[in-house]
């Protein structure tokens, strides 16, 4: 690089810094005015935002501004997260048009989710989890195209899921879990082709595990347990190659477990204790990453033989109550250098 092109360079870095550090950039009234209404309605009386909020830090608590052009910046991301909060969350928050992340986990927000947070059409991360959130779940979270993670998780909120949420185009996390959550699992879910994580567990479930979830090709976990799901595993499910963890304890599940949860060969967590599954366990002695494993209450009137677990080098927790098992316990459970829980 030439002397020439190498000041012209530092010249026009101090060009893009002077430009950052411009005093007219102001955030727009819209945004001021929603900022201390929202502040004002989660119990933060003493916070005031002004058009000066993005420039200076001392007036930009909870807040990040971003997209600063000219004469404009605008709020990115409001986080308050534990800090004992106790308050609602306003509905003026939809008004912060440039929203990509809000943070307001951990506190002790009660009533509801305002159904314009749907309005935010830039928004990736939505965490509300940990508070006393309750109703329902607004459908209009479904158009949010932009969402990739969604934390509902440690609320009271009750109702259905909406089916409207299957629209989603980016979500790699939904996390409802410990929730008051009724209704069936929606079918729609199936078609979030992102998603990773599905946690729903410790809600009021009920009906049959819908088949499109087998269409989540790229889940890692799902998160069931303690609801009141019934049938049998869908056929479906064979497809989810890449699962980690399956935890659907606590449930009302019936029918033969599946051989194809052995083609789950990422698994490390393994968890169907306390359903009405029929016994045998599959063949498993391909699952070598298994770590936690959990069955009980296994139906079968003639008894049967111990899982075979002497690939699952990495096993840590093993619990096998109540199922029909006889003869004796392999003795390669004494060379499972990890397993601690028995
Ligand atoms: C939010 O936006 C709505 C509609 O654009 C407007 O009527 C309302 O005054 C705004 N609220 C605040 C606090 O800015
Ligand atoms: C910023 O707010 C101050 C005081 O409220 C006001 O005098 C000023 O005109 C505002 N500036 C802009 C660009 O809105
Ligand atoms: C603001 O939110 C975005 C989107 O969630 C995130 O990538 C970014 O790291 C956040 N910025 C700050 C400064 O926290
Ligand atoms: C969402 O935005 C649309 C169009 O801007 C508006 O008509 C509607 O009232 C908004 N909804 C909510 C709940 O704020
Ligand atoms: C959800 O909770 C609210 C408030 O507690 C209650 O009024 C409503 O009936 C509940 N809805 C369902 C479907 O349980
Ligand atoms: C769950 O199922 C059990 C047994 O079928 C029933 O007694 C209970 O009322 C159900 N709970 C809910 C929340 O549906
Ligand atoms: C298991 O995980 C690895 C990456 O850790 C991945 O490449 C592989 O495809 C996964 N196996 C299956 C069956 O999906
Ligand atoms: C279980 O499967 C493994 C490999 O697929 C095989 O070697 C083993 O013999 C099988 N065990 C039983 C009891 O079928
Ligand atoms: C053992 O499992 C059977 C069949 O699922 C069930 O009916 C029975 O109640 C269970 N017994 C105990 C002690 O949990
Ligand atoms: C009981 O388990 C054996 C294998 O151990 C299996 O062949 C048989 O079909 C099972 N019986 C029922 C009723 O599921």
């Amino acid at each position: 690089m030439g002397k020439k092109s190498s000041s012209l360079l530092i010249f026009f870095l101090l060009l893009q810094l002077s430009s950052k550090l411009r005093s007219d950039q102001h955030l727009p009234k819209s945004e001021v005015d929603a900022l201390n209404t929202i502040a004002a309605l989660l119990g933060l009386k003493q916070l005031r935002y002004s058009n000066d909020s993005c420039r200076n830090p001392l007036l930009a608590d909870g807040i990040k501004c971003d997209y600063c052009g000219s004469t404009t910046c605008h709020v990115t991301n409001l986080t308050f997260p534990n800090q004992d909060l106790t308050g609602v969350i306003a509905q003026e928050v939809a008004n912060l048009t440039y929203l990509k992340e809000l943070d307001l986990s951990g506190n002790q927000l009660y009533g509801s989710i305002p159904v314009s947070l749907g309005n935010l059409s830039s928004l990736s991360i939505l965490d509300l989890s940990f508070n006393y959130l309750i109703g329902p779940i607004p459908a209009s979270l479904g158009s949010i195209q932009s969402l990739t993670r969604l934390y509902l998780f440690n609320n009271f909120l009750n109702d259905s899921i909406p089916q409207a949420l299957g629209a989603l185009r980016s979500l790699q996390i939904l996390s409802l879990g410990q929730n008051r959550l009724s209704g069936r699992v929606p079918d729609e879910l199936g078609n979030i082709a992102t998603l990773e994580f599905l946690g729903l567990k410790e809600n009021r479930l009920s009906g049959d595990l819908p088949k499109g979830l087998g269409k989540l090709s790229k889940l890692r976990s799902f998160y069931m347990s303690s609801n009141n799901l019934t049938g049998e595993l869908p056929r479906s499910f064979s497809n989810l190659g890449n699962l980690r963890v399956f935890s659907l304890h606590g449930n009302y599940m019936s029918g033969h477990i599946p051989d194809f949860i052995n083609s789950w060969t990422n698994l490390s967590t393994l968890r169907l204790m306390g359903n009405d599954f029929e016994g045998p366990l599959p063949n498993i002695s391909t699952l070598i990453w298994l770590e936690d494993l959990w069955v009980s209450d296994l139906r079968n009137s003639t008894g049967l033989p111990f899982p075979q677990l002497s690939t699952s080098k990495n096993l840590y927790s093993l619990i096998l109550r109540n199922c029909s098992i006889s003869g004796q316990i392999p003795p390669y459970i004494g060379d499972l250098s990890s397993l601690t829980y028995l």
